[in-house]
């Protein structure tokens, strides 16, 4: 086990009636607050009406930014950052799920850069400041809430890039559960596979790690598979919402990695399908992972796949290590395709193998992909062969 440090500052408000601390919490940064969201789902669940009548009683001056996409362009990055710097604003309200949420932390940090915000997720500009952000979440599934990345698209490049930095980390989250009794039933399978391959990516990982950060993700894990069919039937079952928000923050914010050495394979493998083909994240990592299990699993890597399949899916201890870890792939995909109902192929969802070698040399960099086992462009390449 790795050394590590443990910092994640937010301030969480969890919970129903959690909405009137907004003004006061705002009002701690300055006046001039900057609403963002994204495609008009808020002003549908009456979010929008709450959330302004908080902004107005506090007595502060609110601007807007509407329209952020889901996967977020940069462009709408910009237009942000241009009120923020033409209207001198103080702190910035996100209401949405993560893409409104990532938009406005590159928002914030690009307040204070003289240039396009491309630039930072490209690291030819550093992050020298952000301005304080509050977020109201809507959808669990990133925990964009709770961490200090993001990932933006630019339509030009065709790239999606992921970006992190402490100063982006939200100064305060609002978790309100019936805020997503709205979320669709898609939308709910994708944000709990999100959530799953979050856990998965700190999981999967070969040193001695820490028995009571494998034991907490495995119980992550299985509030996931109990809870999200639950809230896919009962949408305002708010004991299925409750846990399947808290998960989405701790599945990624930093407790469950403390002193593992890791590194994560389905997400930047996805990234490059989004950028391309502008899917649901959710989605992909559903199609990917039970692929990239498949193509990881061997000799060395079984012994991980037996814990994962007996503690998470509850296998027969007794199997042989090779057929628990088969089985656990199995139940996993049965998982996704099945009661979730999530397509299960590439194909369904109109992707072909056109653009599969450049989204394989963009996804290791041209090199490898450092993680459960290192990924060259061409195991990346087949892997995505095994998805259609
Ligand atoms: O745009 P609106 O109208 O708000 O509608 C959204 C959107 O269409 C809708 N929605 C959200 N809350 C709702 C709702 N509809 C009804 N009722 C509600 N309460 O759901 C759709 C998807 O929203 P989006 O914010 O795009 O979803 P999600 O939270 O899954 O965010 C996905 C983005 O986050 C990135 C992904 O790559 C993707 O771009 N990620 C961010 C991470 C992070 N910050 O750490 C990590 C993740 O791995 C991920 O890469
Ligand atoms: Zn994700």
């Amino acid at each position: 086990m790795n050394d590590f440090i443990y910092d994640v500052p937010v301030k969480v408000y969890f919970g129903k009636d959690q909405l009137g601390n907004l003004g006061e919490e705002l009002k701690k940064y300055g006046k001039r607050v900057l609403l963002t969201y994204g495609g008009g789902s808020i002003k549908k669940i009456g979010l929008y009406d709450k959330v302004v009548a908080e902004i107005k009683k506090a007595g502060l001056e609110l601007f807007e930014l509407s329209g952020i996409e889901p996967n977020p362009r940069v462009t709408s990055v910009n237009k942000g950052a241009e009120i923020c710097k033409k209207e001198k604003i103080d702190v910035l309200l996100a209401v949405g799920g993560g893409s409104t949420i990532d938009a406005t932390k590159f928002i914030g940090a690009a307040t204070f850069y003289e240039g396009d915000a491309w630039d930072i997720l490209t690291e030819k500009a550093q992050v020298t400041n952000c301005l304080p952000i509050v977020t109201v979440l809507t959808l669990a599934a990133t925990g964009s809430e709770m961490d200090p990345g993001g990932v933006i698209s630019n339509l030009e490049t065709k790239d999606k890039i992921g970006y992190m930095h402490p100063l982006m980390l939200p100064k305060v989250s609002f978790l309100d559960p019936t805020n997503t009794f709205t979320v669709s039933e898609y939308q709910t399978a994708c944000g709990s596979a999100d959530i799953m391959s979050h856990i998965i990516e700190v999981y999967f990982n070969m040193n001695q790690d820490m028995y009571m950060l494998d034991c907490v993700a495995e119980g992550l894990m299985k509030t996931v598979i109990k809870y999200t069919p639950i809230a896919m039937k009962e949408p305002e079952n708010y004991e299925a919402r409750a846990n399947l928000m808290w998960a989405s923050s701790w599945a990624i914010n930093g407790f469950i990695d403390g002193g593992k050495r890791q590194a994560w394979s389905c997400h930047p493998i996805e990234h490059e399908v989004s950028a391309i083909y502008d899917i649901t994240h959710g989605l992909g990592l559903a199609i990917l992972t039970p692929r990239w299990m498949q193509y990881t699993l061997d000799e060395t890597t079984v012994s991980k796949f037996y814990q994962f399949g007996c503690n998470v899916f509850g296998i027969d201890k007794d199997m042989e290590p090779m057929a628990v870890a088969k089985k656990s792939i199995e139940m996993l995909s049965d998982f996704f395709f099945n009661t979730l109902g999530l397509k299960s192929t590439f194909t369904e969802i109109d992707i072909d193998d056109t653009n599969f070698s450049i989204m394989a040399e963009k996804a290791c960099r041209g090199r490898v992909l450092p993680g459960f086992k290192r990924l060259n462009q061409q195991d990346i390449e087949n892997i995505f062969k095994m998805c259609l």
